[in-house]
C-alpha cells in the first residue's frame, strides 16, 4: 500500500491512485465510527466483510444496468473502482421507519412507512451531514436538476433490487445510504454521467432478520449490541458470499492466493 500515492481518507476506507489513469484502489478499513466519528473502535474482519458484501451487491446492480464505480476486486481488501467527481451529497432511501428519521419525526422504530422516501443530506462531516432539502442543492449548485431526477429514479430501482435480494435471504431491508459520483460521459460529446460510487455494506445500511428483527448492521456498534462481525459474516453468509461453516462460524469461502 505504501508505494501507491493516497488520495484520501477517510472514517472506514482509504482512496490510493490507481494502476491506470482513471482509477483508484479502494481499501476497507476495519475501523468503524459513529455520531460523526465521536465513536470509535477496531472491528477485526470488518473490512475484509464489506469488501466483499459491496462487491457482491455492486456485481449485482451493474447486471440490471445501474452504472457503477465498481471495476473489479483485488484481493481481501481492496478494490479497483473508476475515478468520479463525487456529489456532494448523502442519498439516504428508507422503507421503515428507525435511526435519524424516527427521532425527527417522532415515530416508532419498525413502523412501515406509507411508501419509500427519498432524503438528501450535504456531504460535511463538519456539520454533522444535515439533511437538506431539494431546492438547497439547486440553489447552491451541488448537483443540476437532471442529475437529481436521475439519482432519485436510480435510488428507487436500486432499493426495489436490493429489498427483492435482502428478502430472499430473510433480511428486511430498513434503509440506506448510498452517494453518486460524475464521471465524463462515454460519447466524447463533453456531458458527465452520475454513476453509484463508494459503498453498500453493512456499515451503510440498516437491515433486519425478518423473523427476529435482530440487527445485522452497524447499529450493532452503534447501539453497543456486541457481535458487530458476527453480524456482517451473517449477512454475508446468506448472501453466499461466504461458506457456512458449522463448527467455528461462516469463513471466507474461495480466494486466491494474492488475497
Ligand atoms: O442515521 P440515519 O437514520 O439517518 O441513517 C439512515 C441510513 O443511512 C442508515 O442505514 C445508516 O447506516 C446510513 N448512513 C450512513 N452514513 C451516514 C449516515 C447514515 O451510511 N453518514
Amino acid at each position: 500500500m505504501s508505494r501507491r500515492k493516497q488520495i484520501y481518507e477517510g472514517k472506514a476506507k482509504i482512496l490510493y491512485e490507481g494502476p491506470e489513469p482513471g482509477t483508484l484502489v479502494q481499501y476497507f478499513k476495519d475501523d468503524a465510527t459513529a455520531f460523526n466519528a465521536q465513536k470509535k473502535a477496531t472491528l477485526d474482519g470488518k473490512g475484509v466483510l464489506n469488501n466483499r458484501i459491496s462487491e457482491f451487491v455492486m456485481l449485482r446492480l451493474a447486471e440490471i444496468g445501474i452504472p457503477t464505480h465498481f471495476i473489479r476486486r483485488l484481493n481481501m481488501r481492496e478494490q479497483l473502482i473508476k475515478k468520479v467527481e463525487i456529489i456532494p451529497l448523502e442519498v439516504i432511501c428508507r422503507n421503515i421507519a428507525a435511526g435519524t428519521m424516527a427521532k425527527r419525526l417522532g415515530m416508532k422504530e419498525g413502523e412501515k412507512l406509507p411508501r419509500s422516501i427519498v432524503e438528501f443530506c450535504l456531504k460535511r462531516d463538519d456539520l454533522g451531514d444535515p439533511l437538506i432539502a431539494e431546492e438547497h442543492i439547486y440553489a447552491f449548485g451541488w448537483a443540476a436538476q437532471s442529475e437529481i431526477d436521475e439519482i432519485i429514479a436510480m435510488t428507487l430501482r436500486i432499493n426495489d433490487f436490493l429489498q427483492g435480494m435482502f428478502a430472499g435471504v430473510g433480511i428486511r431491508l430498513v434503509d440506506f445510504k448510498i452517494e453518486f459520483g460524475r464521471l465524463p460521459h462515454p460519447d466524447g460529446m463533453g456531458g458527465h454521467m452520475v454513476i453509484l460510487a463508494d459503498e453498500i455494506s453493512p456499515d451503510s445500511c440498516r437491515l433486519w432478520d425478518m423473523e427476529t428483527d435482530k440487527k445485522l448492521d452497524k447499529d450493532r456498534f452503534r447501539r453497543d449490541l456486541g457481535e458487530v462481525t458476527e453480524a456482517y459474516t451473517e449477512v454475508a453468509t446468506r448472501l453466499g458470499i461466504l461458506k457456512p461453516n458449522p463448527t467455528a462460524g461462516a469463513t471466507l469461502s474461495v480466494g486466491s492466493s494474492n488475497d
